[in-house]
């Protein structure tokens, strides 16, 4: 993939948080730009409503000072028509001469204010243009029976324009504002980041070190994710140590049968009599099989410890199903080693939550110490029983010779074995039972039979009492 392309596609944290603050912002702006302009408006509405009765007062104040006798004077007739921006408009009538003159047809308030009242002000629309309008009512000094209803008007044009102004002002100064609050979030993120700095350089002065890497110079925003990569390492750490111990103990126990292994073989080629030959080979199987049988154990005990079993295996398994039919498989076996391999258990189901293929490993292990070592003519049963807390109980019993009392808390132990037996064996396969229990929270109970034989039960909790994820056993 192209580097620089790669990058520009990765997440930014600066981009990410001028994204998250550029659209509220944004909102932000047009909202106090609305409100801004309402304001702005309100001003300017308030300060032209004063200027237009005021304007409407003096006129009317000085036509009433005038001689008019229907007529207006040239000297009132040049300040009424004087309008540079032709905005303005006016209508003056008396109530004696009627309308003395007008530049347009002004419509009139609902209720002409009464004498000597302050000018009424109104919106107004004269051809399809809005208006405020301002309308006031005197009395005639030169003509006490008259009186004189003078109306000035003009358009929204100037209130608006100023408006305008206003809000073009504001949103340049916010506008800049919000350009250096951004910027300061571009930097202040690059400095801010610089508190990582220190946990940067920690990792990067580390080869293959995997103790938690979580610190007083870790930021408080950051500690979930150190956590997480604390509990990573921790796993790898076990992973590791458990990849250590297999080879450390594949390695010890494979030397003692690979070298008799090869004591055999040169003591065959030294005398190569078909008898010595014969008997080298005897004991070349037997030590094959052997380091065979290890490796198979060694393997199957790495695995049970492995924390990677956890993922996804565990659903309801009925024991009741899945145990005689594990059983039947190892039936003919049992036959051919002259044990009498039998199963008692219920119809009732009974689930537990766990990996089908490590309860058969332990079964497995098991009958087959059970057939081993009780030995030809005896009994072996696998009993399933439902237990009181809902739980389910699994017990392999042979009537053999068993183990000495003492032994029984050892059998777990990784490559005990108990003296006095001619079977082969690695000594691991109750250590992967036992490990194979812990991952399904399943105890181990180790008995001697009433008469004789050793009885190794298993005793699984309910499946509702391990919601929990299965432990990792190191
Ligand atoms: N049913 C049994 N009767 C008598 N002794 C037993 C029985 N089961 C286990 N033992 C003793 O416990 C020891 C440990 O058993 P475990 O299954 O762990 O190892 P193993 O059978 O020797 O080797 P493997 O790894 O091949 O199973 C055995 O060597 C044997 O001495
Ligand atoms: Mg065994």
């Amino acid at each position: 993939m192209n580097p620089p392309r790669a990058h520009s596609l990765r997440p930014s944290l600066r981009r990410r948080l001028l994204l998250v603050l550029l659209i509220p912002v944004s909102v932000l702006l047009l909202l106090d730009a609305l409100l801004t302009y309402g304001v702005a408006l309100t001003y300017a509405n308030r300060v032209h409503d004063r200027d237009l009765s005021d304007d409407a007062l003096t006129l009317a104040t000085m036509l009433g000072n005038d001689q008019l006798d229907g007529e207006l004077t040239p000297q009132a007739r040049f300040l009424l028509e004087y309008d540079p921006d032709g905005h303005s408009y006016f209508t003056v009538s008396s109530t004696r001469h009627g309308l003395l003159t007008s530049n347009g047809q002004l419509p009139q308030p609902a209720q002409v204010p009464a004498i000597g009242a302050r000018p009424v002000l109104y919106d107004a629309q004269l051809a399809k243009r809005a208006l405020r309008a301002a309308t006031v009512h005197i009395a005639m000094r030169s003509d006490p029976g008259d009186s004189l209803v003078v109306t000035v008007a003009e358009t929204l044009h100037d209130r608006h324009r100023q408006a305008r102004e206003i809000l073009l002002l504001a949103s340049v100064t916010q506008t800049l504002l919000i350009i250096g609050v951004l910027s300061l979030v571009w930097f202040g993120v690059g400095r801010g980041l610089r508190v990582l700095d220190p946990l940067t350089a920690r990792l990067a002065a580390r080869t293959d070190e995997l103790t938690p890497i979580d610190g007083p110079d870790v930021p408080l925003e950051i500690r979930p994710l150190t956590h997480t990569i604390d509990a990573l390492f921790g796993r790898l750490r076990s992973m590791l140590a458990l990849h250590d111990r297999f080879i450390a103990d594949a390695a010890h126990q494979l030397r003692t049968p690979l070298t008799g292994l090869s004591l055999h073989v040169e003591h065959a080629m030294a005398d190569p009599r078909p008898e010595t030959v014969a008997d080298a080979l005897v004991h070349i199987r037997r030590l094959t099989q052997r380091a065979a049988r290890t490796s198979t154990q060694l393997l199957a005990l790495t695995r049970a410890q492995a924390p990677s079993l956890d993922a996804g295996e565990r659903r309801l398994l009925d024991l009741s199903r899945f145990i005689p039919e594990a059983v039947a498989e190892r039936v003919h076996e049992a036959i051919r080693a002259g044990v009498d391999l039998g199963y008692e258990g219920t119809e009732r189901a009974l689930p537990v939550l766990g990996d089908a293929a490590s309860v058969q490993d332990l079964l497995d292990n098991l009958i087959d110490n059970a057939v081993r070592y009780a030995g030809r003519g005896s009994t072996v049963t696998v009993r399933l029983q439902a237990r009181v807390d809902g739980g389910a109980s699994l017990g392999v019993e042979d009537n053999g010779p068993g183990v000495p009392p003492e032994l029984l808390p050892r059998l777990s132990e990784r490559f005990f074995r108990a003296a006095g037996s001619n079977e082969e064996g690695s000594g691991l396969g109750l250590a992967i039972v036992q490990r194979i229990a812990e991952r399904h929270h399943a105890e181990v109970i180790y008995r001697l039979g009433e008469v004789r034989g050793l009885c190794v039960e298993v005793r699984f909790p309910a499946p509702s009492s391990t919601g929990r994820p299965l432990p990792v056993s190191g």
